[in-house]
This record gives structure tokens, C-alpha cells and sequence, in this order.
């Protein structure tokens, strides 16, 4: 049987890409990050191709890497943030492993941000980007049936408790 992946989801800033690296090495599993994947292809960084092309661009860009990973398997699957604005994605990414959505609060948040320059939608005012958008995509993040807050947690902690969601999850 192959091995389901591990996908996680969840807003800037919410540890994704770090508990994905701990999960990485704690599994032997293979990290892929997405927008890396999607840099790397485009021969671009995330801020140009949002500069460049457009957002309705990187989400067809996202859209189209979700078909692909979703058809893989044993792997641990670090998305952008805005993935869950196509519920596509999530029902594609839930057939094909645990979905596990990492949140934390807006100071958390705004914290662990507050020096980066690479994401778009936080250039200006970052604090009041990051509580409209979370005001809009609240109700996205909530639906995902697992879910872990970070703010006290650390990635190794965080991780330990994707594993045991994923252990119970495979024994069924
Ligand atoms: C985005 C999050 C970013 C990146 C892009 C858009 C979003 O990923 O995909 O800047 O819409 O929330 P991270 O969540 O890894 O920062």
C-alpha cells in the first residue's frame, strides 16, 4: 500500500514550512514546498510572479501543482497560504493524505512576518493585512477537520502531534 502524505495548510506565518522540514526528517519522508516548486519552475521569485502575471496566475500555478502532488504519495506537502481559497485543492490534497491545518494568533503571526519581504500580501501596513485576511479566510482554515495552534508550541511539539493524528489516522 503506498504511504498517504502529509499536507499542511494554514496562514503565513503559521510554522508550515518549519514543522514540515521537523516532519521531514523525523519520517524520512520527502519535504515539498510548494512555492518553492513554483519559483523554481517559473525561474522567478513569489513576489515577481505576483508582480508580473498576477495573483490569478500563481493560483493557477498552485492549482496545477496540487493535481500533481495529490497523485504522488510519502510525501510532506508544504502549501502557501492561500490554498485553501480553491476548496478543490483540499478535497484533492484529503484524498490523498492527512490534511492538517497549523494556525496561531495575529501577533503570533505578525512576529514571525514582520522582518520577510517575500510575500505580497503583506507588503504595507502588515499588521492590518494580516487581520483583514484572516478575517476572510477564518471560515476556510476552520472547516479543516484537523487543526493545531502553534503560538505555544514548538516545531518539534508541533510535529509530535501531526504524527500521532497520523498514526491513528492509518490504523483507521
Ligand atoms: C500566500 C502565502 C504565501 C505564498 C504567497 C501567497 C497567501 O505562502 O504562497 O505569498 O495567499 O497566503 P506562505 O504561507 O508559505 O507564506
Amino acid at each position: 500500500m503506498s504511504k498517504r502524505n502529509i499536507i499542511l495548510v494554514g496562514f503565513m506565518g503559521t510554522g508550515k514550512t518549519v514543522t514540515g522540514g521537523v516532519l521531514a526528517r523525523r519520517t524520512g519522508m520527502k519535504l515539498v514546498d510548494m512555492d518553492s516548486i513554483i519559483e523554481e519552475r517559473r525561474g522567478k521569485t513569489i513576489p515577481e510572479i505576483f508582480a508580473q502575471e498576477g495573483e490569478p496566475a500563481f493560483r493557477i500555478l498552485e492549482r496545477e501543482l496540487v493535481n500533481e502532488l495529490s497523485a504522488r504519495s510519502g510525501l510532506i506537502v508544504s502549501t502557501g497560504g492561500g490554498i485553501v481559497l480553491n476548496p478543490d485543492n483540499i478535497a484533492d490534497f484529503e484524498k490523498s493524505g492527512l490534511v492538517v491545518c497549523l494556525t496561531a494568533s495575529p501577533d503570533v503571526i505578525f512576529q514571525r512576518v514582520e522582518k520577510d519581504t517575500n510575500r505580497p500580501l503583506l507588503s504595507g501596513d502588515k499588521r492590518a493585512q494580516i487581520s483583514a485576511l484572516l478575517e476572510k479566510r477564518h471560515p476556510l482554515y476552520v472547516a479543516i477537520v484537523h487543526g493545531i495552534n502553534t503560538d505555544n508550541l514548538t516545531d518539534e511539539q508541533t510535529a509530535d502531534r501531526i504524527l500521532e493524528m497520523y498514526a491513528l489516522e492509518s490504523r483507521g
